[in-house]
């Protein structure tokens, strides 16, 4: 038995009986007081948000109770309770992320969930989901640098295509594109999942030539909210735009950032491993999360999508410009990454795009070498030479250098980033 402590409850439960049931079982107990009973979700995010308890004991069919509402409560500092209706399925009451699932009229488990002192092991409980990490087929690379246009886009695609293993005569497939000759994979190729995080510029849809159309990544991330995002709703939202590389578009307008909260995406994440061997996401140039918005649990952060990739990673390929500017920047990045507002334990890879002599002087190689070494004690920056003319025919042609200058300096460079990764995370299935 764990010491009594007092709890105070708000509970929200949906059918009248069991409410008046919940209520007088917690009201008989010592140092539980039923400090409010809510008719709606929002009522109960006020409640808590207002610090009105301590604990939530909600329907899991309350309308409006999804992934992202558990979170908030959490986040106000509750714990959570759900009560389980018969009819919802586990699966989806465990997606919720609560603190303990209680069947409907199991007084004893329900006291004991609200006190705090685990579930009898054998009542009918659903455990809560396992942190992420438990189960990790694939892996997630996360594409992130400074602001100032550096490459992320440019890096997270052609690191996308030669993780795949997408070749030089490679056609590619399917609907969302303009121009579409279906083709099989390459053999033996890995499946690459290419996801668009940016809430700032997205820009993988007009790169890879697709029309844009409804954003893949919030389509998933709002599945995943509400607790039905399995590998094949996951799969139906990222269709294959090259072989062996799916897309999850981002989103069409930076206004619709809300449509992409950290909450959900790291279930999205999780899914991810399961759908992809690799999974490289373009992330947003900024990392704070708006501490004033931090004491709103109920506000969705600006940059949650990055820090949620961030967070997932298994690689961090921190994506610096290669002049002076740039390489400030690169350096005050790589500060700001130890210092994230979430723990970022992934290795990186920092890739400085763009290296020429017309922006840092003779032996432009060295010297971006020399200065990131010394500025930033990165010893081993890998480099992606200025490729004008390779990139523009690829903006141009809305593909990917493989397709369209397949001899081009700079994918020469971005295969060699592949096999970095691949020795830094080995190829997961
Ligand atoms: N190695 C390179 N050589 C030549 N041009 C490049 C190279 N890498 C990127 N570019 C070009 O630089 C521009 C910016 O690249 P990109 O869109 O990848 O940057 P970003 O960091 O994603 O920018 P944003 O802030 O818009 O998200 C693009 O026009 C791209 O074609
Ligand atoms: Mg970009």
């Amino acid at each position: 038995m764990s010491e009594e402590r007092n709890v105070t409850v708000l509970v929200a439960v949906q059918a009248p009986e069991e409410e008046a049931a919940a209520v007088t079982v917690l009201g008989a107990q010592s140092q539980v007081t039923v400090a409010r009973r809510l008719a709606e979700l929002t009522e109960l995010l006020a409640a808590a948000e207002a610090g009105a308890g301590t604990v939530a004991v909600v329907s899991g069919d309350l309308p409006g109770l999804d992934r992202d509402a558990v979170a908030r409560l959490r986040g106000a500092g509750l714990r959570v309770v759900v009560v389980q209706d018969a009819a919802l399925s586990a699966a989806r009451l465990a997606w919720l992320g609560a603190d303990v699932v209680v069947a409907g009229g199991d007084a004893e488990n329900l006291v004991a969930a609200v006190r705090g002192d685990g579930p009898d092991p054998a009542a009918p409980v659903v455990p809560a989901p396992a942190d992420r990490g438990s189960d990790r087929p694939g892996a997630i690379v996360a594409v992130w640098g400074p602001a100032g246009s550096p490459g992320r886009t440019t890096t997270a695609i052609e690191l996308a295509a030669a993780l795949a293993g997408v070749g030089a005569a490679a056609p590619r497939r399917t609907g969302l594109l303009r121009r579409s000759r279906p083709v099989p994979p390459p053999h033996g190729s890995s499946t690459v999942l290419l996801a668009d995080a940016d809430t700032y510029a997205s820009s993988v849809t007009s790169r890879l030539g697709l029309l844009d159309d409804a954003p893949g990544l919030a389509a998933a991330a709002r599945a995943a909210g509400q607790g039905n995002l399995d590998v094949v709703t996951l799969a139906g939202h990222s269709p294959v735009v090259l072989p062996g590389v799916r897309v999850l578009t981002g989103i069409t307008r930076a206004s619709r950032w809300p449509e992409l909260p950290a909450s959900s995406l790291d279930l999205v994440f999780q899914r991810c491993r399961e759908l992809a061997a690799w999974t490289v996401v373009d992330c947003g140039p900024v990392l704070e999360a708006d501490e004033l918005l931090m004491y709103d649990t109920r506000a969705p952060q600006r940059n949650g999508a990055t820090l949620s990739a961030l967070q997932a990673a298994d690689v961090v390929v921190v994506v610096g410009a290669a002049d002076p500017v740039g390489l400030q920047r690169l350096v005050r990045g790589l500060e700001d990454l130890r210092d994230a507002a979430v723990p970022v334990p992934a290795a990186r890879v920092v890739v400085v795009n763009r290296v020429r002599a017309a922006a840092v002087g003779r032996r432009a190689e060295a010297q971006v070498r020399d200065a990131l070494a010394r500025y930033g004690g990165v010893g081993d920056a890998h480099v992606v030479p200025d490729d004008p003319a390779g990139l523009d025919a690829a903006l141009l042609a809305g593909r990917v250098l493989a397709e369209c200058a397949p001899a081009s300096p700079a994918r020469a460079a971005f295969e060699a980033l592949a096999d970095r990764v691949r020795e830094l995370v080995p190829a997961p299935v």
